[in-house]
């Protein structure tokens, strides 16, 4: 059965003030009339032969997933509930002993919940071509044509053919600096990992256990002692703070010697910026993307999004982000926008 697990328990920072602690950029309308967190789930449940979704998400927004689930017309997640953050390693870990105790042949489609794709047939093709490897054992990245040195991404390096348009990875790198990254981008083998994952979740413990052995057991002993209500899988906070914080990019990928990559060209954006939502909206022609009451006369490459009827006016400025809400207002250079995380640590040691 092919198990779409949703990580949804990223905070968004980056897209202060919009995304906030108690409602981060995954349950947002920031692109569409659904959030990205609906937009993933309806994605992944319009995908042939796939079983009912698992979502893990942190406590603090259990009733916005469950909300959002219930709107998004699906009602068959099971909702696996993180007292604190560990990043993704230990997430898909915990999708995985979840999928595993309902089908020891799961396969798990691994999907972070913030990101945009325009074209999902696409992706769905993807999907189905990766299927026979991730059968096989595989661990199947899906990778992106980057088009620029963007060092925020995991980087892969393609090599030889295991299959119709299936790949072994010769190489993973994780973040790489920026002079590492251009070097991939010239060199012309590199995908980006978009973040997205087809394995069989026996396969992903098998693998977590041989690099990450103490993560492993601690999941397995936080998993074991759940508590299970009608409508979440909440898991203990003293043993999941026993846990080793890290991310499969890190923790897995870059390690196992059974990687594969199935390139896809599907409109995928992680719109992880406010830049990278400018880059994945539409502009009008002075380059612009607005939203709201806006006026912009002699601006360009701008993104300008105000809060309901709060004008925001532009002159004579480019590459500015201008982003209103009712108690905080962002004005960044767009080149600037991974540094918007600062101001939210700044505001957090404030108190
Ligand atoms: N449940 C849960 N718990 N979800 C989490 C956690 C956690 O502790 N931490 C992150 N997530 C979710 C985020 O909400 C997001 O949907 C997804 O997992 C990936 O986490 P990010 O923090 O956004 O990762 P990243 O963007 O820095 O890097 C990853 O994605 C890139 C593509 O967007 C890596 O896989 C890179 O290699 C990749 O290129
Ligand atoms: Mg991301």
């Amino acid at each position: 059965m092919l198990t779409p697990l949703v990580l949804s328990g990223g905070s968004g920072t980056r897209l202060w003030p919009v995304s906030r602690r108690n409602l981060p950029k995954q349950f947002l309308c920031l692109k569409g009339e659904r959030t990205l967190f609906q937009q993933t789930v309806a994605r992944a449940r319009r995908l042939p032969d796939a079983a009912a979704p698992i979502v893990v998400a942190s406590e603090d927004h259990r009733f916005l997933a469950a909300e959002q689930l219930q709107e998004a017309g699906v009602a068959d997640a099971a909702i696996v509930l993180e007292p604190l953050a560990r990043n993704t390693a230990p997430a898909i870990a915990l999708g995985a002993l979840e999928a595993l105790a309902r089908d020891a042949e799961a396969l798990l489609l691994v999907l972070p919940a913030d990101h945009l794709i325009t074209r999902p047939q696409a992706f769905a093709d993807a999907v189905a071509r990766a299927l026979p490897s991730a059968r096989e054992g595989w661990l199947v990245t899906f990778g992106i044509r980057p088009d620029r040195p963007e060092t925020g991404f995991g980087y892969i390096r393609r090599g030889a053919a295991i299959g119709e348009g299936v790949y072994r990875v010769e190489r993973f790198v994780e973040k790489p600096d920026l002079a590492t990254a251009r070097g991939y981008l010239a060199d012309g083998g590199y995908d980006w990992n978009s973040g997205m994952f087809l394995f069989r979740a026996a396969r992903y413990l098998e693998e977590l256990g041989q690099h990450a052995p103490a993560m492993l057991e601690a999941v397995r002993a936080a998993h074991a002692q759940a508590r299970r209500d009608l409508d979440f899988i909440r898991i203990d906070k003293d043993a999941f703070a026993r846990v080793p914080e890290d991310s499969i990019d890190y923790a897995v990928m870059e390690k196992t010697a059974r990687a594969a990559v199935v390139p896809v060209d599907c409109g995928w954006s992680d719109i992880g910026s406010w830049s990278a939502l400018w880059q994945a909206g539409e502009r009008d022609a002075q380059g612009n993307l607005r939203e709201g009451d806006t006026l912009a006369i002699d601006t360009h490459d701008c993104l300008l999004r105000s809060h309901e009827h709060h004008l925001i006016a532009a002159v004579g400025v480019r590459d500015l982000v201008v982003v209103g809400t009712p108690d905080a207002t962002l004005v960044a250079h767009r080149d600037a926008a991974q540094e918007v995380k600062r101001i939210v640590d700044e505001l957090k040691s404030r108190g």
